[in-house]
């Protein structure tokens, strides 16, 4: 029987010991110790053992507890379809990398891909024919698309691209790649790439919602310079990223029964939005209206959530504490922003994802007339300031066209907690609430403290919590999220 440990440390043995792994992965004696106390890598380093020992020929899954020579059995059959997108070559690296992890790759091209790199590469490549053809006579003999589309493991569109993603969303068939994936019966990936200003748009948004809805699992692009020289979100996820998700998507369905004992990393593949802190709403511009609230929950929310695996975005108020740092937080993007509108926009941005968490305090108004000079006192009376209500960050993803799966709000209530937060989570169309009582002080005082006490509220009723930090808080929380997204 292997726990973590024992994998761990035979993976080290077999690249040479501790020295030489902790030089691959950048860290010190003490990180390394600490992987192994808390039997879990950070996603980025465990993706470099992995590849390190997969060119050793070594297959090692630290989720699944397994390291074996390559090629002992986990082969799965992926069928890549490569649409034609600038990333199309990197699908080239992509079937490398899964090649040398023991799947099997067969390559199905549309007729744009073939712009950017030829079947005859992705053929040497993989040492298959590649299809490319709906009608092609000899295709059909051999292999109609049909079977093609059913004899594979997973089908996975790499790099997918808008047009793409509308013709699946729509059900169209007028090409090879598109009728594979109306004619498959097993899991579908897409991992789009395309320019930031057509992935941020609603069509494409709302063709990811609907896929999404069917069950076609989601890799989302990242952030950083494009192809076309724009910044923004639209770069083909890193094929570690790819992979990763894959062998979550193709694990076994009966965990083994060491998995119990390891730490789950449940959140892996999943893409985590949480707002913490406060929002200032200017008055002028050394005056502004703000509220108590530290970040403090958010924060450990988006640790969390991170230490679960996640890639998170977490849209921060000016606070007073640090990015959430360290090894384990390597998954989270911090966005700093000021006024509840900044945050909205952040949000939107940030879109889509698979779970929104809705820490935040945000003001309710904002100054319309607020003043671009430092107001004076005056004879002629007491500044009157105009208020307008702010977005509702909440409530708006709540009713997004690319809605995350499970949308939590928090409600700070002063009465009739149980109530006043359910009515809430009516209101805002959000899917959890946590509820706190605030205006407490010594012990029951929430604002800037390290514990609390909430209650969950869902569709179902309320879950009083016991008083504990906030940092348990939400390893709780996240737990919840894990199981909703793995069992429910
Ligand atoms: O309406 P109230 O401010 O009490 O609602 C609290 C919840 O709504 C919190 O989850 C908070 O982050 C969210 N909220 C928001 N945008 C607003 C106001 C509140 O996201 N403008």
């Amino acid at each position: 029987m292997s726990d973590f440990k024992t994998i761990l440390d035979a993976a080290i043995q077999q690249l040479g010991g501790n020295e030489t792994v902790q030089k691959l992965l950048g860290v010190g004696a003490s990180a390394l110790s600490n992987y192994r106390q808390r039997g879990q890598l950070p996603a980025a380093k465990q993706a470099i053992l992995e590849a390190e020992l997969a060119q050793q020929g070594w297959y090692l899954d630290l989720e699944g507890l397994q390291f074996t020579p390559l090629n002992s059995g986990q082969q799965r059959r992926v069928l890549l379809l490569i649409t034609g997108g600038i990333a199309a070559y990197k699908a080239l690296e992509l079937a490398r990398r899964l090649m040398d992890k023991g799947y099997q790759i067969r390559g199905v091209m549309t007729k744009s891909a073939m712009e950017f790199i030829t079947p005859l590469s992705l053929s040497a490549l993989t040492g298959e024919k590649v299809f490319t053809e709906l009608f092609s006579l000899t295709d059909e003999a051999e292999m109609g698309h049909i079977r093609l589309a059913r004899d594979a493991d997973i089908v996975l569109v790499a790099p997918a691209t808008a047009n793409f993603l509308a013709k699946m969303a729509h059900g169209l068939a007028d090409d090879l790649a598109s009728t594979i994936c109306l004619a498959t019966d097993c899991p579908v990936m897409i991992a789009p790439a395309m320019n930031p200003n057509m992935w941020a748009h609603p069509a494409t948004q709302a063709n990811l919602a609907t896929l999404k809805q069917r069950g076609v699992a989601l890799i989302a692009p990242e952030d950083g310079d494009t192809a076309c020289g724009e910044i923004g979100t639209g770069r083909l996820a890193e094929p570690a990223v790819i992979i990763a998700a894959i062998d979550r998507l193709l694990a076994p369905q009966q965990a083994p029964p060491l998995l119990s004992e390891a730490p789950v990393k449940g959140l892996i593949g999943r893409h985590i939005l949480v707002t913490s802190g406060p929002t200032y709403e200017p008055i002028d511009p050394v005056r502004y209206i703000a509220n108590h609230s530290s970040g403090k929950q958010g924060h450990a929310l988006a640790e969390a959530c991170a230490k679960a695996g996640a890639k998170v975005t977490l849209v921060s108020g000016p606070v007073h504490i640090p990015d959430p740092e360290g090894p384990d937080t390597e998954g989270v993007k911090t966005i700093h922003v000021t006024t509840a509108q900044e945050m909205y926009d952040a949000c939107i941005t940030a879109l889509p994802a698979d779970c929104a968490i809705c820490a935040a305090a945000v003001a309710d108004w904002q100054v319309v007339n607020h003043g671009t000079q430092k107001m004076k006192k005056t004879k002629t009376g007491i500044p009157k300031l105009e208020l307008a209500e702010n977005p509702d960050i909440l409530a708006s993803l709540s009713q997004h066209a690319a809605r995350p799966d499970l949308v939590i709000g928090f409600a700070a209530e002063t009465e009739n907690l149980h109530l006043n937060a359910q009515a809430k989570r009516q209101r805002k169309k959000c899917d959890w609430i946590i509820a706190n009582a605030v205006g407490g002080s010594g012990e029951d005082a929430v604002f800037g403290q390290d514990n609390n006490r909430v209650t969950l509220i869902d569709a179902h009723g309320h879950e009083d919590w016991q008083q504990t930090s906030k940092a348990k808080i939400a390893a709780k929380l996240v737990a919840r999220i894990e199981r909703w997204f793995n069992e429910d």
